[in-house]
Protein backbone atom coordinates (compact mmCIF):
# COMPACT_ATOMS: atom_id res chain seq x y z
CA UNK A 1 0.00 0.00 0.00
CA UNK A 2 1.41 3.26 -1.07
CA UNK A 3 1.02 5.30 2.32
CA UNK A 4 0.54 8.63 0.52
CA UNK A 5 -2.74 10.55 1.97
CA UNK A 6 -3.88 7.03 3.65
CA UNK A 7 -5.67 7.78 6.72
CA UNK A 8 -4.02 5.88 9.55
CA UNK A 9 -5.27 5.58 13.33
CA UNK A 10 -2.90 4.54 15.96
CA UNK A 11 -4.50 3.64 19.10
CA UNK A 12 -2.16 4.85 22.16
CA UNK A 13 -0.01 7.59 20.15
CA UNK A 14 0.23 9.98 23.18
CA UNK A 15 3.69 7.98 24.27
CA UNK A 16 6.21 5.62 23.32
CA UNK A 17 5.95 3.20 20.44
CA UNK A 18 2.60 4.79 19.73
CA UNK A 19 4.03 8.14 19.35
CA UNK A 20 6.99 6.90 17.31
CA UNK A 21 4.88 5.06 15.30
CA UNK A 22 2.99 8.18 14.40
CA UNK A 23 5.43 10.37 13.77
CA UNK A 24 6.65 7.83 11.17
CA UNK A 25 3.55 7.49 9.31
CA UNK A 26 3.32 11.44 8.95
CA UNK A 27 6.75 11.20 7.59
CA UNK A 28 5.55 9.12 5.08
CA UNK A 29 2.77 11.86 4.13
CA UNK A 30 -0.48 9.86 5.80
CA UNK A 31 -3.47 11.72 7.53
CA UNK A 32 -2.73 10.13 11.03
CA UNK A 33 -4.96 10.23 13.99
CA UNK A 34 -3.34 10.67 17.33
CA UNK A 35 -5.34 8.63 19.92
CA UNK A 36 -5.19 8.64 24.12
CA UNK A 37 -6.35 8.12 26.92
CA UNK A 38 -5.28 10.48 29.65
CA UNK A 39 -2.04 11.78 28.12
CA UNK A 40 -3.78 14.81 26.44
CA UNK A 41 -0.40 16.76 26.66
CA UNK A 42 1.59 14.11 25.35
CA UNK A 43 -1.15 13.83 22.44
CA UNK A 44 -0.83 17.53 21.53
CA UNK A 45 3.01 17.26 21.81
CA UNK A 46 3.20 14.51 18.97
CA UNK A 47 0.08 16.67 16.71
CA UNK A 48 2.31 19.89 17.20
CA UNK A 49 5.67 18.18 15.93
CA UNK A 50 3.72 16.65 12.68
CA UNK A 51 1.95 19.68 12.19
CA UNK A 52 5.31 21.54 12.06
CA UNK A 53 6.14 19.54 9.12
CA UNK A 54 3.00 20.13 7.75
CA UNK A 55 1.01 17.17 7.85
CA UNK A 56 -2.65 16.40 8.47
CA UNK A 57 -3.63 14.93 11.83
CA UNK A 58 -6.11 15.51 14.70
CA UNK A 59 -5.70 13.68 18.00
CA UNK A 60 -9.08 12.34 19.63
CA UNK A 61 -9.85 10.90 23.23
CA UNK A 62 -11.09 7.54 23.95
CA UNK A 63 -11.27 5.02 27.04
CA UNK A 64 -10.75 1.38 24.20
CA UNK A 65 -11.73 -0.48 26.77
CA UNK A 66 -15.26 1.09 26.20
CA UNK A 67 -17.19 -0.18 23.28
CA UNK A 68 -19.70 3.04 22.62
CA UNK A 69 -16.05 5.28 23.04
CA UNK A 70 -14.05 2.99 20.74
CA UNK A 71 -17.62 3.84 18.57
CA UNK A 72 -17.00 7.42 18.80
CA UNK A 73 -13.39 7.10 17.94
CA UNK A 74 -13.73 5.79 14.86
CA UNK A 75 -16.72 8.10 13.75
CA UNK A 76 -14.47 11.38 14.53
CA UNK A 77 -11.97 9.31 12.41
CA UNK A 78 -14.92 9.59 9.46
CA UNK A 79 -15.79 13.31 10.31
CA UNK A 80 -11.92 14.16 9.81
CA UNK A 81 -10.73 12.12 6.92
CA UNK A 82 -14.22 10.19 5.46
CA UNK A 83 -12.48 7.31 5.38
CA UNK A 84 -9.27 4.46 7.63
CA UNK A 85 -6.86 2.60 5.69
CA UNK A 86 -4.68 1.53 8.52
CA UNK A 87 -5.58 0.87 11.95
CA UNK A 88 -2.68 0.07 14.36
CA UNK A 89 -3.84 -1.56 17.98
CA UNK A 90 -1.18 -0.19 19.91
CA UNK A 91 -2.79 0.71 23.27
CA UNK A 92 -2.34 -1.26 25.97
CA UNK A 93 -0.87 -1.58 29.63
CA UNK A 94 0.57 -4.30 32.07
CA UNK A 95 -0.42 -5.28 35.54
CA UNK A 96 2.49 -7.07 37.32
CA UNK A 97 0.70 -9.58 40.26
CA UNK A 98 1.54 -13.05 41.73
CA UNK A 99 -0.16 -15.88 40.03
CA UNK A 100 -2.04 -16.98 43.35
CA UNK A 101 -2.99 -13.36 44.09
CA UNK A 102 -4.77 -13.52 40.08
CA UNK A 103 -9.01 -12.65 40.62
CA UNK A 104 -11.50 -12.69 38.18
CA UNK A 105 -11.75 -9.02 38.10
CA UNK A 106 -7.71 -8.80 37.43
CA UNK A 107 -8.29 -11.28 34.26
CA UNK A 108 -11.31 -9.46 33.07
CA UNK A 109 -9.44 -6.11 33.19
CA UNK A 110 -6.25 -6.96 31.62
CA UNK A 111 -8.40 -8.84 28.72
CA UNK A 112 -10.70 -5.65 28.72
CA UNK A 113 -7.29 -3.42 27.80
CA UNK A 114 -5.28 -5.90 25.96
CA UNK A 115 -7.40 -8.08 24.04
CA UNK A 116 -11.36 -6.85 24.11
CA UNK A 117 -10.01 -3.34 23.58
CA UNK A 118 -8.51 -4.77 20.15
CA UNK A 119 -11.67 -6.56 19.04
CA UNK A 120 -13.93 -4.01 19.36
CA UNK A 121 -11.61 -1.49 17.20
CA UNK A 122 -11.28 -4.30 14.84
CA UNK A 123 -14.92 -4.53 14.42
CA UNK A 124 -15.19 -1.17 13.73
CA UNK A 125 -12.27 -0.89 11.26
CA UNK A 126 -13.56 -4.05 9.13
CA UNK A 127 -16.61 -2.31 8.65
CA UNK A 128 -14.94 0.67 7.03
CA UNK A 129 -12.46 -1.42 4.92
CA UNK A 130 -15.21 -4.09 3.84
CA UNK A 131 -16.69 -1.58 2.63
CA UNK A 132 -13.83 -0.37 -0.03
CA UNK A 133 -12.03 -3.65 0.29
CA UNK A 134 -8.90 -2.51 1.40
CA UNK A 135 -6.84 -1.87 4.29
CA UNK A 136 -4.40 -2.80 6.88
CA UNK A 137 -4.67 -4.09 10.59
CA UNK A 138 -1.67 -4.69 13.12
CA UNK A 139 -2.04 -5.26 16.61
CA UNK A 140 0.07 -4.95 18.74
CA UNK A 141 0.90 -8.00 20.94
CA UNK A 142 4.23 -8.37 23.18
CA UNK A 143 7.07 -11.49 23.84
CA UNK A 144 5.05 -12.43 26.14
CA UNK A 145 2.49 -13.92 24.71
CA UNK A 146 5.15 -16.32 22.72
CA UNK A 147 7.55 -17.03 25.72
CA UNK A 148 5.27 -16.34 29.03
CA UNK A 149 5.95 -14.17 31.45
CA UNK A 150 5.64 -14.83 35.01
CA UNK A 151 5.17 -11.16 36.66
CA UNK A 152 2.74 -10.53 34.26
CA UNK A 153 0.61 -13.50 33.86
CA UNK A 154 -2.80 -11.57 33.12
CA UNK A 155 -0.81 -9.38 30.37
CA UNK A 156 0.77 -12.42 29.09
CA UNK A 157 -2.52 -14.57 28.68
CA UNK A 158 -4.19 -11.52 26.61
CA UNK A 159 -1.23 -10.94 24.41
CA UNK A 160 -1.68 -14.82 23.37
CA UNK A 161 -5.25 -14.34 22.76
CA UNK A 162 -4.16 -11.43 20.29
CA UNK A 163 -2.31 -14.31 18.20
CA UNK A 164 -4.96 -16.89 17.45
CA UNK A 165 -7.69 -13.73 16.86
CA UNK A 166 -5.17 -11.89 14.47
CA UNK A 167 -4.73 -15.61 12.58
CA UNK A 168 -8.29 -15.82 12.21
CA UNK A 169 -9.18 -12.59 10.93
CA UNK A 170 -6.33 -12.50 8.61
CA UNK A 171 -8.33 -15.02 7.13
CA UNK A 172 -11.95 -13.66 7.64
CA UNK A 173 -10.93 -10.20 5.44
CA UNK A 174 -8.60 -11.83 3.01
CA UNK A 175 -8.14 -11.31 0.29
CA UNK A 176 -7.36 -7.66 0.11
CA UNK A 177 -7.53 -6.23 4.29
CA UNK A 178 -4.32 -7.42 5.53
CA UNK A 179 -4.18 -8.15 9.26
CA UNK A 180 -0.81 -8.77 11.20
CA UNK A 181 0.38 -8.87 14.99
CA UNK A 182 3.39 -7.50 15.80
CA UNK A 183 5.78 -9.06 19.14
CA UNK A 184 8.02 -6.32 20.48
CA UNK A 185 10.32 -7.20 23.20
CA UNK A 186 11.85 -4.88 25.65
CA UNK A 187 11.45 -1.45 24.36
CA UNK A 188 12.64 1.59 25.69
CA UNK A 189 9.32 3.18 26.97
CA UNK A 190 7.84 4.85 29.97
CA UNK A 191 6.93 1.40 30.99
CA UNK A 192 10.38 0.27 32.31
CA UNK A 193 11.12 3.39 34.28
CA UNK A 194 10.62 2.25 37.27
CA UNK A 195 13.76 -0.71 37.13
CA UNK A 196 17.27 0.08 38.87
CA UNK A 197 20.33 -0.65 36.58
CA UNK A 198 20.45 -4.28 37.83
CA UNK A 199 17.58 -5.06 36.65
CA UNK A 200 18.34 -3.23 33.36
CA UNK A 201 21.56 -4.95 32.81
CA UNK A 202 20.10 -8.09 33.21
CA UNK A 203 16.84 -7.88 30.96
CA UNK A 204 19.16 -6.69 28.34
CA UNK A 205 21.55 -9.63 28.69
CA UNK A 206 18.69 -12.07 27.97
CA UNK A 207 18.66 -10.48 24.61
CA UNK A 208 21.27 -11.52 21.75
CA UNK A 209 21.78 -7.82 20.61
CA UNK A 210 22.12 -6.93 24.44
CA UNK A 211 20.81 -3.96 24.10
CA UNK A 212 16.86 -1.87 24.32
CA UNK A 213 14.59 -2.54 20.93
CA UNK A 214 13.72 1.27 19.63
CA UNK A 215 10.11 2.44 19.66
CA UNK A 216 11.42 3.55 16.34
CA UNK A 217 12.22 0.19 15.24
CA UNK A 218 8.74 -0.48 16.13
CA UNK A 219 7.67 1.61 14.38
CA UNK A 220 9.40 0.93 11.67
CA UNK A 221 7.96 -2.41 11.28
CA UNK A 222 4.41 -0.99 11.17
CA UNK A 223 5.33 0.60 8.04
CA UNK A 224 7.27 -2.50 6.46
CA UNK A 225 3.54 -4.21 7.00
CA UNK A 226 1.81 -1.34 5.87
CA UNK A 227 4.02 -1.00 2.45
CA UNK A 228 3.82 -5.00 2.10
CA UNK A 229 1.04 -6.03 0.48
CA UNK A 230 1.72 -10.14 0.56
CA UNK A 231 2.42 -10.90 4.41
CA UNK A 232 -0.51 -11.57 5.98
CA UNK A 233 -1.89 -13.44 9.71
CA UNK A 234 1.74 -13.33 10.81
CA UNK A 235 3.49 -12.44 14.10
CA UNK A 236 6.43 -10.56 12.89
CA UNK A 237 8.61 -10.51 16.27
CA UNK A 238 11.24 -7.71 17.23
CA UNK A 239 12.91 -8.87 20.87
CA UNK A 240 16.72 -8.28 19.81
CA UNK A 241 16.77 -12.37 19.29
CA UNK A 242 15.28 -12.97 23.35
CA UNK A 243 13.17 -15.18 22.45
CA UNK A 244 16.16 -17.45 20.71
CA UNK A 245 17.67 -17.80 24.08
CA UNK A 246 14.11 -19.29 25.69
N1 LIG B 1 7.64 -1.24 25.90
C1 LIG B 1 7.76 -2.57 25.77
O1 LIG B 1 8.81 -3.17 26.11
C2 LIG B 1 6.62 -3.39 25.21
C3 LIG B 1 6.83 -4.76 25.01
C4 LIG B 1 5.79 -5.53 24.50
C5 LIG B 1 4.57 -4.94 24.17
N2 LIG B 1 4.39 -3.59 24.39
C6 LIG B 1 3.11 -3.02 24.02
O2 LIG B 1 3.30 -1.88 23.21
C7 LIG B 1 2.18 -0.99 23.38
C8 LIG B 1 2.69 0.42 23.62
O3 LIG B 1 3.35 0.44 24.87
P1 LIG B 1 4.52 1.49 25.26
O4 LIG B 1 5.62 0.71 25.82
O5 LIG B 1 4.75 2.43 24.13
O6 LIG B 1 3.85 2.21 26.52
P2 LIG B 1 3.15 3.65 26.74
O7 LIG B 1 4.07 4.74 26.33
O8 LIG B 1 2.68 3.61 28.14
O9 LIG B 1 1.91 3.64 25.74
C9 LIG B 1 0.68 3.04 26.08
C10 LIG B 1 -0.41 3.80 25.37
O10 LIG B 1 -1.63 3.08 25.55
C11 LIG B 1 -2.64 4.01 25.91
N3 LIG B 1 -3.68 3.33 26.69
C12 LIG B 1 -3.53 2.48 27.74
N4 LIG B 1 -4.74 2.08 28.19
C13 LIG B 1 -5.67 2.67 27.40
C14 LIG B 1 -7.09 2.66 27.34
N5 LIG B 1 -7.83 1.94 28.20
N6 LIG B 1 -7.71 3.39 26.39
C15 LIG B 1 -6.99 4.10 25.52
N7 LIG B 1 -5.65 4.17 25.51
C16 LIG B 1 -4.99 3.46 26.44
C17 LIG B 1 -1.92 5.09 26.70
O11 LIG B 1 -2.72 6.30 26.65
P3 LIG B 1 -2.62 7.50 27.74
O12 LIG B 1 -1.21 7.51 28.27
O13 LIG B 1 -2.99 8.70 26.95
O14 LIG B 1 -3.61 7.21 28.82
C18 LIG B 1 -0.62 5.21 25.90
O15 LIG B 1 -0.78 6.08 24.82
C19 LIG B 1 1.34 -1.54 24.53
O16 LIG B 1 0.26 -2.28 23.99
C20 LIG B 1 2.31 -2.50 25.23
O17 LIG B 1 1.67 -3.56 25.89
C21 LIG B 1 5.39 -2.81 24.89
Amino acid sequence: MELKDKVVLITGSSSGIGKAAALKFAQEKAKVVVHYKTNKTGAQLTVDEMKNWGAEVIAVQADVVKPHEVKRLFSEVLKAFGTLDVLINNAGLAKPKPFLEITRDDLAEEFDKNFFSMVYSCQEAARIMQKKDSGKIINVSSICGLTGCTSILTFTSARSAVTGFTKALAKILAPNIMVNAVAPGFTLTRFWDKMTDKEVKELLDSTLSKKWVTAEEIADTFIYLTKNDSVTGQVIVVDGGYTTNI
